[in-house]
Parts: structure tokens; C-alpha cells; sequence
């Protein structure tokens, strides 16, 4: 089963940090998952549509320039661009970039390029995620190559049939949501099935036990050690 470290190692530093990333790298994760949003023509790596709550900034992100976030922190940390974190993760791992907020794929399709291009990431270390299934499916029209994947944060009638409609990698789901229908629903239909967010080793331990792929987990190493050590 793949193990993501979801935000980066967020359970132990800022999540969507440089810090996160690089203690998912020490972790030996194999996979992160980070968020973006759109600043000026960049991605940037923050979780939320608003800069309060998880930045010592205010407001909404995609209206600040970078300049403005780049005298913001998260935790003391800075708020990295994409393109930061793929340069720091330079292809050791595969990374799932999940679209936040509007207009991020046009700029997503650039940056898969040059990530291939100029830092040596493979096509199927790429793997882009997004709860906003139309503007997933413009990033696939531009890239019809590259790994993508819809998020469901409910249960709709039939999710294999989603990811099939939009030529998806793999289903991302709300572990509250998860059923064995489900999973088997996407596997039959060549979908792998990967589950948010997932820290407590006995939900791990049964979600591996119903064949799913992989999850998204804030302490990627006690995600790891639940799939390789006998239940308490
Ligand atoms: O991509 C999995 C998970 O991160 C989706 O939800 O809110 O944590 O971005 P959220
Ligand atoms: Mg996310």
C-alpha cells in the first residue's frame, strides 16, 4: 500500500512546508500530497482559500501578490511555491499535487512540463488531484498523458464510473465514505483507490485488508510501521 505524507510529514512540521517535505523525504515516504493555489501566474503551497487560521496573513490567497506572501509564515515557516517544493523533492518521490483554487490549471500544465523536463520527474511520479472535477479535466485535456485523479468528499451514486468518465488514475476518498463496494467498483474498472486521511493503524490496517491502494496520512512513518506490525 502507498503511503502519502499528506501536507508533507504535517503531523510533525507546517504542513505544505519546504520542512514538511523535506522530513517526509527522511521519513522515506515514497509519495507527499500537497494543495496549491494560484498567486499572480504561480502555484503556491497552502492549504486553505483564506490565509488566517494556518499563516500569520489575512485574507483570501489567490489576492495577495507574492511579494505580500513572501513576508508570511506558516509556523515560522515560509509558504513555498510549487515549483520550490519539486525543485527540494527533485523526483525522489511521487508527488500528488492537489488543485485548490480557481485557475491553477493552466499554470499546472507548464509547471508539469518543466518538472519533467528540468528536474527529471517521470510522468507517473506526477499525479494531480482535485475536488473540482471540471477544471481537473481541463488540466488532462491539455496533458491527456498525465496521471489525474478526482477527490470525492461525499459518496456519489457511482465513483468508479466518475473516474472512468474522466480517464482517472486513481479515486481519492474520504475514509468516512469508503466501502468495500467502492473499492471494488474502481478496481474492476482499473482504478487504483487511494484514502484520506488516515492515522489511526487499526483504520489502516483495514483498509489495506479491503485491497486499497494507498492513503494520505500525517505521520507517514506510523502509517508505514501499522501495515508492518501486528495489531495491539
Ligand atoms: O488529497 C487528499 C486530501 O488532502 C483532500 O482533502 O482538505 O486535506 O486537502 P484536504
Ligand atoms: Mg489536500
Amino acid at each position: 500500500m502507498l503511503v502519502f505524507a499528506h501536507r508533507g510529514a504535517s503531523g510533525y512540521a507546517p504542513e505544505n512546508t519546504l520542512k514538511a517535505m523535506e522530513l517526509a523525504m527522511q521519513l522515506g515516504a515514497a509519495a507527499v500530497e500537497l494543495d496549491v493555489h494560484r498567486v499572480e501566474d504561480e502555484l503556491v503551497v497552502f492549504h486553505d482559500r483564506r490565509l488566517e487560521g494556518k499563516s500569520n496573513g489575512h485574507g483570501l490567497i489567490h489576492q495577495k501578490t507574492l511579494a505580500e506572501l513572501a513576508t508570511l509564515s506558516v509556523k515560522g515557516e515560509p509558504i513555498p511555491t510549487l515549483w520550490q517544493v519539486l525543485e527540494l523533492l527533485g523526483g525522489r518521490c511521487i508527488v500528488n499535487i492537489e488543485l485548490k483554487g480557481i485557475g491553477t490549471a493552466e499554470p499546472m500544465v507548464a509547471l508539469y512540463h518543466k518538472a519533467i523536463s528540468e528536474l527529471g520527474y517521470r510522468p507517473e511520479q506526477l499525479l494531480m488531484s482535485s475536488f473540482d472535477h471540471p477544471q481537473l479535466a481541463a488540466f488532462k485535456a491539455a496533458v491527456p498523458d498525465a496521471r489525474i485523479a478526482p477527490l470525492l468528499g461525499s459518496l456519489p451514486l457511482d465513483g468508479a464510473a466518475i473516474a472512468r468518465q474522466m480517464q482517472a488514475y486513481s479515486l481519492h476518498l474520504d475514509v468516512s465514505f469508503i466501502s468495500q463496494q467502492i473499492v471494488d467498483d474502481a478496481h474492476s474498472t482499473g482504478v487504483k483507490v487511494y484514502v484520506y486521511t488516515v492515522d489511526d493503524a487499526d483504520d489502516i490496517r483495514a483498509l489495506a485488508a479491503m485491497g486499497v491502494d494507498g492513503v494520505f496520512a500525517n505521520y507517514p512513518d506510523k502509517a508505514t510501521a501499522a501495515l508492518t506490525l501486528p495489531s495491539q
